[in-house]
């Protein structure tokens, strides 16, 4: 059988991980449990709008991985407003941001294994590293 596209398995991962609507509040809430300088970022945000949010990034993630332009460009706007001149996410955030995807999608993907995990580490870490370029 022929294998899957990383980008393929990363797209039904996240699939089958926001299938349940406790995934997002339970990412967020060891996202913000892990620092006080995090919680301080998030100080005035919709928390229920950011959940839609994050689970529309994560498939861009996976698109723009395609070179997809329009998803590029969007990664592009993204890394804009996530820069030290606007939200002021420094480099050192995405590595936790990532790591705390990872635990909690593990948790709720009941078909994970380390072909799903490199799926999730190499595109993921794909787009983080342009974000930070840009930073
Ligand atoms: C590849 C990684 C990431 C992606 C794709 C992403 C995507 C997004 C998107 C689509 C938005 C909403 C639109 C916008 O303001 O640009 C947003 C907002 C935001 N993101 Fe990220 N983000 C990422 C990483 C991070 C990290 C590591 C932090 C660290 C604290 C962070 C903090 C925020 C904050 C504070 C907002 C604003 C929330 C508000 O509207 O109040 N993001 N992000």
């Amino acid at each position: 059988m022929e294998e899957m596209a990383p980008r393929d398995v990363l797209l039904q991962s996240i699939r089958r991980c926001i299938a349940s609507e406790e995934f997002m509040p339970a990412f967020y809430e060891r996202f913000l449990g892990a620092s006080e300088e995090i919680r301080k970022k998030f100080r005035s945000t919709d928390l229920q709008r950011q959940h839609q949010m994050l689970a529309r990034s994560l498939e861009l993630c996976a698109a723009a991985t395609m070179g997809e332009p329009a998803a590029l460009a969007e990664i592009r706007e993204r890394a804009t407003t996530h820069d030290r001149d606007h939200l002021n996410i420094e480099p050192h955030f995405y590595d936790i941001w990532l790591e705390t995807l990872i635990a909690t999608a593990c948790e709720f993907d009941r078909e994970w294994n380390d072909t799903v995990e490199q799926a999730w580490r190499r595109i993921l870490g794909y787009v983080i590293q342009r974000m930070i370029r840009q930073y």
